[in-house]
């Protein structure tokens, strides 16, 4: 067989390899950036399938379905975005399967082979992935602990002309820090005077646990040409595979063409039952219940890495999301550490593999979501203790 020019460039993703390893049962994993399982409301879940499936409408749900997505969950999340500031019509709604593919349907419709995409360093591995499978080039701006450094950006805007912003503003993967309200209103400017499209990627926005809600820049103004995606994955469950995105009509029609030829449509079944869900269920409630799960979890987490983790770690202060990104003292390397780690069946995410440029091989992701806090604690504890070890090992410095 003889596969395209474009997959002899394609990699696979190294995080998505890493966690082949680290979801092992037997493994305290930190890698994988999985909701809690307990989080999942499975009884509400399977009533609202199990209603969908006895009505009238249950033909409809095992049927094929429009691209654009169930009319009645576009009207939902229509209503929803507004809440947040965005406002849209159900028909600026496209129901996808997960952000992941909304990303993936932006690369497609928005880059040719040799395109810049600026993105933030260190970034979503996965957008990464999606927008190198389209041939496209990265510039990279730096992010500190408000988010992307936009005071970097509009230099870049200049110099490479490029054909999208992606950044995930809000409790970002990988390193959970949330952009301010001042770059998010320089970002919009600066989008609406340059005319390059941002890609807002938000599946953890409504995962807030302390400080007040910022908006999202799709909100801030209607000039600046914005695609927003979200997601029920981290609210609901990944199993859905459903996500949205929100954009202005003449681009949703195009990313409604691009998902013709991917999928046809997101499964009816799970918009359907989803859709039931949303009208039967305290879905904010529920949101509450998950805030609070998960923001304990992250101060067990904060708490272990200050305790534990040798003096000159920084790490960030996540505010919501699912992630905690630490740097060790100078000449570690997150790569080893890793290897040590897993030795001790303990897992985290190395972080070199999130830089599109430049990277920082003494960073790691730690997850705080998928385990408890007993859990959490004892993780922590074990991997200083790995941390330990290699420190007494003789290794080169790395940069
Ligand atoms: C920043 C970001 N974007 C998109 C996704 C994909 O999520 P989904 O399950 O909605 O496809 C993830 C998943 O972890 C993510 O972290």
């Amino acid at each position: 067989m003889t596969f395209s020019r474009r997959m002899s460039r394609a990699k696979p993703s190294a995080i998505r390899e890493i966690l082949k390893v680290t979801e092992r049962p037997e493994v305290l994993s930190f890698a994988g950036g999985l909701p809690a399982p307990e989080a999942f409301p499975v009884e509400a879940i399977a009533r609202a399938h199990a209603q969908v499936l006895a009505s009238p409408a249950a033909p409809a749900a095992l049927q094929y379905g429009p691209t654009e997505g169930f009319a009645p969950l576009r009207a939902w999340i229509a209503e929803r975005m507004a809440r947040r500031g965005i406002r849209c019509r159900p028909e600026q709604v496209l129901i996808t399967a997960g952000s992941q593919q909304g990303i993936d349907l932006v690369g497609k419709v928005l880059l040719d082979e040799g395109d810049t995409v600026v993105v933030e360093n260190p970034s979503y591995v996965a957008a990464l992935q999606a927008f190198e499978s389209y041939e496209a080039r990265f510039e990279v701006v730096g992010s500190d602990d408000c988010g992307m450094r936009i005071d970097e950006l509009e230099a870049v805007l200049l110099r490479s002309r490029p054909k999208l912003i992606y950044l995930v503003p809000t409790f970002q993967n990988p390193r959970g820090t949330t952009l301010s309200l001042e770059r998010r209103v320089r970002l919009a400017q600066l989008a609406a005077e340059y005319g390059v499209p941002v890609l807002e990627d938000d599946p953890y926005g409504e995962l807030r646990y302390r400080g007040a809600a910022l908006p999202a820049i799709a909100a801030i103004d209607e000039a600046a040409p914005v695609i927003h995606l979200s997601s029920f994955s981290k609210t609901l469950s990944p199993g859905l595979r459903l996500g949205w995105a929100v954009a202005d009509e003449k681009t949703i029609r195009m990313l409604t063409v691009a998902k013709q030829a991917v999928d046809l449509h997101t499964g009816s079944l799970a918009q359907h039952a989803t859709a039931r869900l949303l009208e039967t269920f305290d879905y904010d409630a529920h949101l509450k219940t998950v805030c609070a799960l998960y923001s304990t979890r992250c101060e067990v987490m904060l708490a272990g890495i200050e305790r534990h983790f040798p003096s000159g770690t920084t790490l960030t202060r996540p505010e919501g999301g699912l992630f905690v990104w630490a740097r060790l003292p100078s000449g570690l390397n997150a790569q080893e550490l890793f290897v040590e780690a897993m030795k001790e069946r303990i897992a985290f995410v190395p972080g070199a593999p999130f830089f599109a440029a430049a990277p920082d091989h003494s960073t790691l992701r730690l997850n705080f979501s998928n385990r408890p806090p007993e859990a959490i604690a004892e993780g922590m504890a074990r991997l200083a203790g790995c941390i330990a070890r290699l420190q007494d090992q003789p290794r080169a410095a790395v940069g």
